[in-house]
């Protein structure tokens, strides 16, 4: 897909979409016979590069569940994942672990940060694991959550946060590393529109300062338009995919 020339000089002129993540005919099930929830029932969907990718739906539709997969957090039943190309589907667990410690970053929709670490340590533990000194990762965290407005909070533990703040810090721990790939499981869903804007705002220019996939899982309709690609789930399928406009477009990206 090719956006059309512009004679505008200030809009880029040509927008060749990079594939960055591929999707194909991934299903998953839990549990088996009467208590089987077929959480995702054959999903095709491609993301590119350098853009924020959306999912959307209602409750239970199966999102947490496809980012996972993506993320490489959960295996699938059926089908691939591919991420830039290398299949996240396809990797032993150990190689896995490795792979999602340096390239993946993920907003978790509950947080999951961890109790006994200040903010700062927190955030920085992704560097950390990369073998980056102690002193350099958390001033790299202290500095992003200056950005993210938390610059007083920085020694503060998850349970003297509040809500948002807690998402914020989880939000900075998914950034620090800049991963090559970047999920966000609702991260807005505990912040005010001025907070939320921020945010998005760190997300996109983390997604198009590089050769970078962003996944966003959302309800909130007030960030909708900062999607490039917005499929809309039900039920363990995609119904539609979008544009930040609104019109509809392939689930694949033709590749050159
Ligand atoms: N570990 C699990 N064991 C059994 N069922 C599960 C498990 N995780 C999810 N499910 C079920 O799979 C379906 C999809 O769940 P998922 O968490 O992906 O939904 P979601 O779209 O993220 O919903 P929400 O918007 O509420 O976060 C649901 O019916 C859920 O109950
Ligand atoms: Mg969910």
């Amino acid at each position: 897909m090719e956006a059309e020339l512009s004679l505008n000089p200030d809009i880029p002129k040509t927008q060749t979409k990079r594939l960055a993540v591929r999707i194909s005919s991934v299903s998953k099930q839990f549990g088996k016979g009467e208590q089987a929830v077929k959480a995702l029932q054959g999903i095709t969907w491609d993301v590119a590069a350098q853009e924020v990718a959306m999912l959307v739906g209602p409750s239970g539709c199966g999102k947490t569940t496809l980012i996972s997969v993506v993320a490489g957090i959960l295996n699938a039943d059926q089908g691939s994942v591919s991420i830039f190309g290398e299949s996240i589907t396809a990797m032993s667990d150990r190689y896995k672990t490795k792979y999602r410690a340096k390239n993946v970053g993920f907003v978790f929709q509950q947080y999951n940060l961890l109790p006994a670490l200040t903010a700062a340590e927190n955030a920085a533990v992704p560097l950390l694991i990369q073998g980056v000194p102690r002193l350099k990762a958390v001033k790299e965290a202290s500095e992003l959550l200056g950005q993210l407005g938390l610059g007083k909070r920085i020694h503060a533990r998850p349970n003297q946060l509040s809500g948002g703040q807690q998402q914020r810090v989880a939000i900075a721990r998914a950034l620090i590393h800049k991963p090559k790939i970047l999920v966000c499981d609702e991260p807005t869903a505990a912040l005010d529109h001025e907070t939320g804007m921020i945010v998005m705002k760190l997300i996109r220019e983390l997604a198009v300062s590089d050769d970078r996939a962003v996944i966003v899982v959302t309800h909130d309709n007030r960030i909708f338009p900062m999607g490039d690609r917005v499929a809309h789930m039900d039920d363990g399928h995609i119904e539609s995919i979008v544009d930040g406009s609104g019109r509809p477009i392939p689930a694949m990206i033709d590749i050159p």
